[in-house]
């Protein structure tokens, strides 16, 4: 029997109105705080980072606020993740057009722009941040899919393979954990295989496990330049589609069973029954992602002054952790821990 954060026996019996006041507890903040069942804290959150050849910052339009880093100031992020408390960064290469091959070959190169970041994070913070790739070939293929593509389709087997190169380069260059986010048949075993065969058996895999083809990913593509590359195309043939719940399940208990040492739901807030089913079903440490478009919803709303930002920040992460996901990758990561540092 799993041991739930939540309460899963019956129901208590309770008293009819109105020896019951539901409010009663709620009438000060000290009880509010006192019954509290879920909470938010620093180590919860996981900060995505885009980064790119060079120096200086550059704004991505339709993520307002978040800009992608040149390679010579990242370690200056890097350490103020490790100032505020924030367990890991994720990376994500706005690679040169210039490097994007029909092959993706950039992806396994061991000097590529993740890896040269990588290996300068590790040098400046060492074990005190734990640094994410991403594994998927969308950031370095000319057509801007996920895999190789042939005859139009993009085909799984020969891209697992190039996936397990792509893995074993990243954790040679330090990466503490891989996060395949392509959704290729069989590539958490291939990889953990592959890991292992090259001597990285400490690394763990973070599998993005439930991912849907979803429109939220729009500001994603523009910041990491994929949406171009992609054009009309899209993503439907092996990421999930929207309609899914039960193969949401069916995919985590392969990724487990393939040695996954957590999953991954996304996107976030639109599959929040997606994150509390997988977190009941599995027991195991469980992420979600609050991707781009969600924090452009939000934050665009919130600089036009239609939302009070500071206080859906907070809300909308702790509804991750009251659906059960154990920490949330979120580009409000900075924002969010400057504010719980302050309460
Ligand atoms: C690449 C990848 C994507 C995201 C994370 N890794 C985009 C995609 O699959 O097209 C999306 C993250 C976000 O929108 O914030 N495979």
């Amino acid at each position: 029997m799993l041991v739930l954060s939540r309460f899963s026996g019956s129901p208590a019996p309770r008293a009819a109105f109105p020896a019951t006041r539901l409010r009663r507890v709620r009438a000060t903040d000290w009880s509010r705080r006192l019954v509290r069942e879920t909470t938010l804290s620093v180590d919860d959150l996981i900060w995505p980072l885009f980064v790119m050849d060079g120096s200086g910052e550059q704004p991505v339009g339709s993520l307002p606020g978040v800009n992608r880093l040149g390679e010579t100031d990242i370690v200056a992020t890097a350490k103020r993740a490790v100032d505020l408390g924030i367990p890991a960064i994720a990376l994500f290469p706005a690679t040169d057009p210039k490097l994007k091959t029909e092959d993706a070959a950039e992806a396994f190169n061991p000097d590529n722009l993740v890896c040269r970041v990588t290996r300068q994070i590790k040098d400046a913070v060492g074990d005190s941040l734990g640094v994410i790739l991403d594994v998927a070939l969308d950031p370095y293929s000319s057509h801007g899919q996920d895999g190789l593509v042939r005859d139009g389709q993009v085909i799984n087997d020969e891209t697992v393979d190039v996936l397990c190169q792509q893995a074993i380069v990243q954790a040679a260059a330090g990466c503490d954990i891989i996060a395949p986010s392509d959704m290729m048949d069989g590539r958490i075993g291939a990889i953990r295989t592959a890991l292992d065969e090259a001597g990285h058996s400490g690394v763990q895999i973070m599998s993005y496990a439930a991912k849907y083809a979803s429109a939220f990913y729009g500001p994603f593509r523009d910041a990491v330049g994929s949406a171009a590359s992609l054009g009309a195309a899209d993503k439907k043939t092996y990421q999930q589609s929207p309609a899914q719940s039960d193969e949401a399940i069916a995919e985590v208990a392969l990724d487990i069973a393939e040695g996954a040492d957590s999953v991954m739901v996304k996107p976030g807030m639109p599959y929040l029954d997606i994150v509390a089913r997988v977190k009941e079903t599995f027991g195991v440490p469980t992420f979600a992602y609050q991707v781009s478009g969600e924090y452009a919803m939000l934050r665009g709303a919130a600089d036009a002054g239609w939302l009070n930002g500071d206080a859906v920040i907070l809300e909308s992460l702790l509804s991750f952790k009251r659906a059960g996901a154990d920490g949330v990758l979120t580009y409000f990561a900075a924002d969010a821990a400057e504010l719980l540092h302050r309460v």
